[in-house]
C-alpha cells in the first residue's frame, strides 16, 4: 500500500488500487494481527492468573478461534468487492456485523465464565483492562453499526444515523476502537508479559488500579478530538481536546509503571531481546500518547490534521506500541506454551532492529511530510493568495513516500522472521515429542 501511494503508477485494474486496499490493510493489521494477539494473550493471561481452565473447554475456544478467523476473512473480501458501509474501521456490511456480534459475544462468555470458576480471589490488573476492552468493543461496535438493510436479501443498509450525529457517532467509535482495543488491550498485555519476562513484580500495583479507572473514564469522551472544526458544536469540540490534555496523565502514569517494572533488572535490556521489545513498546506507548493530545489541541490540529502527521501518529502507536508489545509478547508465549527455548535468540535480535530501523523511518518520513503538507496549504503571499497549489503539495510527498515504503519493507522482514522463529519452534517441540514417542516405544534392553 505504501508502494501504491509512492508510485501510482502501480495501480491497476479495478481491485488492486489503494482506495480498494485501503480498509483491507487497517481491518488485515487491528482485527486480523491486533485481534488474534489480542484474543491468545487474553485467555492465556485469564487462565494462569485466575487458575482455571477456559469455561466452555477447547471446543468452545476453538470455535471462538475458526469463526472469528472465518468473519475477518470474510470482511478483507467484502471491501475489495465493493461491500462496505464506508466507516473507517467499522467497515463490513450488516450481515457482517451480526456475525461479528455473536462472535464477539462468544468470547466475552468464555472470558467471564473463566472469571466465574476462578480458584485465585483476587482478580489481576491485566484482566480488568481486558474485560474493559472486550465490554467497550461489544458496545461500540452494536451502536455505530445501527443500519437498516434495504431487504434481508441485500448486502447493502442504510446507517440509523446522519449527518452531524454520524459523524460523532462515528468517531466516538473510532477514537475508542484506539482506547479500547489498542490500548487497554494491549495494557493488559503489558500488566502481564513485561512483569513475567523481566522477572519482576509490577512497580506500583496502587497506579496500575488508578491507570485503569482514570483511562477508562477519560478515554470515552475525546472522540470529538476528531472533528474539530467542523459542523461539530464547538464546545463538545473543546470538551474533546480538554479530556485528550486529561489523558496524558493515565497514559503517563502507566506508562512510568511498565518501565520502571524493570527497576533491579535494567541489564536484562542488554541480553535479553524480548524484553527490549517490551520496554521499547511501552516506550512508544508513552511517546504516541504525548503526542496524541497535542495533536487534540486546536491550534496544533490546524495544522495537523488530513497531513501525514496524522499517519505519522498511527504508526507510532501501530508499529511502535502494538505491534512490538506483540511480537514480544508472542516470542514470551511461545516459549511457555511449547515449553521451549525459541528456535532462535539471534534472529529476535535481528527482528527487533529491522523493526526499529523500519519504524524510525516511517515516522520521521511522516513527521517531515505532514509538517510540510500542512504548512505548504498553509502558506500566502504578499496579496493574500495561495503560494502553492493542492498539486504542489502532492509532488512533493513523493521522496516521503518512497522512505515510508522502504521503512514499510523492514518492518515487513521483521515481522517474517518473526513468523519463522516460531514456527520452527512449534515444529521443533513437535520434532521433540515424536523422538521421545519413539524411544519409548523401543523394547527395554535386555539386562
Ligand atoms: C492520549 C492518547 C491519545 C490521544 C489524545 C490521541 C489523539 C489523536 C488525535 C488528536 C488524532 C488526530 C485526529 C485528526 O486530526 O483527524 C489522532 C489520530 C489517530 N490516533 Fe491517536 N491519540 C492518542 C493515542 C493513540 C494511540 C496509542 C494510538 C494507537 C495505538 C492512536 C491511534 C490513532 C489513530 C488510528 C488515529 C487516526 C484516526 C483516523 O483519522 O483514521 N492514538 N489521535
Ligand atoms: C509494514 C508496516 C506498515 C506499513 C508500511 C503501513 C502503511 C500504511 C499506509 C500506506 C497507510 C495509508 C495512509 C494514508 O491513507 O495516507 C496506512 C494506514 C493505516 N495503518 Fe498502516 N502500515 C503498516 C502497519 C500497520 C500496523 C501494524 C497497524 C496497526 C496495528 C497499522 C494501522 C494503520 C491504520 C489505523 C491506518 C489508517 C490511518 C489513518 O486513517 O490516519 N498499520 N498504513
Amino acid at each position: 500500500m505504501a508502494l501504491l501511494l509512492a508510485f501510482p503508477q502501480l495501480n491497476v485494474g479495478e481491485f488492486f488500487t489503494f482506495g480498494r486496499l485501503r480498509p483491507v490493510h487497517t481491518s488485515g493489521v487491528i482485527l486480523g494481527f491486533g485481534g488474534n494477539a489480542l484474543l491468545a494473550t487474553s485467555l492465556y493471561v485469564v487462565q494462569r492468573t485466575c487458575q482455571a481452565r477456559l469455561w466452555g473447554g477447547r471446543n468452545l475456544a476453538s470455535l471462538l478461534f475458526w469463526s472469528y478467523q472465518i468473519v475477518m476473512v470474510a470482511a478483507v473480501i467484502s471491501y475489495p468487492l465493493g461491500l462496505t458501509q464506508s466507516l473507517e474501521y467499522g467497515e463490513p456490511e450488516w450481515f457482517l456485523d451480526i456475525l461479528i456480534t455473536l462472535v464477539w459475544l462468544l468470547y466475552l462468555a468464555i472470558f467471564v465464565g473463566t472469571l466465574v470458576n476462578r480458584r485465585e480471589p483476587h482478580i489481576y490488573v491485566a484482566n480488568w483492562f481486558f474485560l474493559a476492552f472486550i465490554i467497550t468493543v461489544a458496545v461500540l461496535h452494536i451502536v455505530n453499526n445501527m443500519a437498516m438493510p434495504i431487504s434481508w436479501t441485500s448486502t447493502k443498509s442504510y446507517s440509523f444515523y446522519s449527518g452531524v450525529q454520524s459523524a460523532m457517532i462515528q468517531w466516538w467509535y473510532g477514537h475508542n476502537m484506539v482506547g479500547f482495543w489498542l490500548t487497554a488491550g494491549f495494557i493488559g498485555m503489558m500488566y502481564y508479559f513485561v512483569p513475567k519476562q523481566a522477572e519482576r513484580p509490577i512497580y506500583s500495583y496502587r497506579l496500575s488500579i488508578v491507570h485503569f479507572w482514570a483511562l477508562v473514564f477519560l478515554y470515552i469522551w475525546v472522540g470529538p478530538h476528531h472533528l474539530h472544526f467542523t459542523a461539530l458544536p464547538d464546545w463538545t469540540q473543546t470538551l474533546g481536546a480538554a479530556f485528550s490534555i486529561m489523558l496524558w496523565i493515565p497514559s503517563w502514569g502507566g506508562m512510568i509503571n511498565g518501565i520502571m517494572t524493570l527497576s533491579g533488572a535494567w541489564h536484562k535490556l542488554r541480553t535479553d531481546p524480548i524484553i527490549r521489545f517490551l520496554v521499547v513498546a511501552v516506550a512508544f506507548y508513552g511517546m504516541s500518547t504525548f503526542e496524541g493530545p497535542l495533536m487534540a489541541l486546536k491550534p496544533v490540529n490546524a495544522l495537523s490534521h488530513y497531513t501525514d502527521w496524522t499517519v505519522g501518529h498511527v504508526h507510532s502507536g501501530a508499529l511502535g506500541w502494538c505491534a512490538l508489545m506483540a511480537f514480544g509478547s508472542l516470542y514470551h508465549l511461545a516459549g511457555k506454551l511449547w515449553n521451549r527455548p525459541l528456535w532462535s535468540m539471534k534472529l529476535v535480535e535481528v527482528h527487533f532492529w529491522l523493526a526499529a530501523i523500519g519504524i524510525v523511518l516511517y515516522i520521521t518520513a511522516m513527521w517531515v511530510s505532514g509538517i510540510t503538507q500542512g504548512l505548504m496549504w498553509k502558506a500566502y503571499d504578499d496579496y493574500g493568495f495561495l503560494m502553492y497549489s493542492f498539486t504542489d503539495s502532492v509532488a512533493m510527498l513523493h521522496p516521503y513516500y518512497v522512505v515510508r515504503a522502504l521503512g514499510g519493507i523492514f518492518f515487513l522482514a521483521g515481522a517474517i522472521l518473526f513468523a519463522i522463529n516460531i514456527f520452527m519452534t512449534i515444529y521443533g517441540a513437535h520434532e521433540q515429542k515424536s523422538a521421545d514417542k519413539r524411544l519409548s516405544a523401543r523394547p527395554a534392553p535386555a539386562e
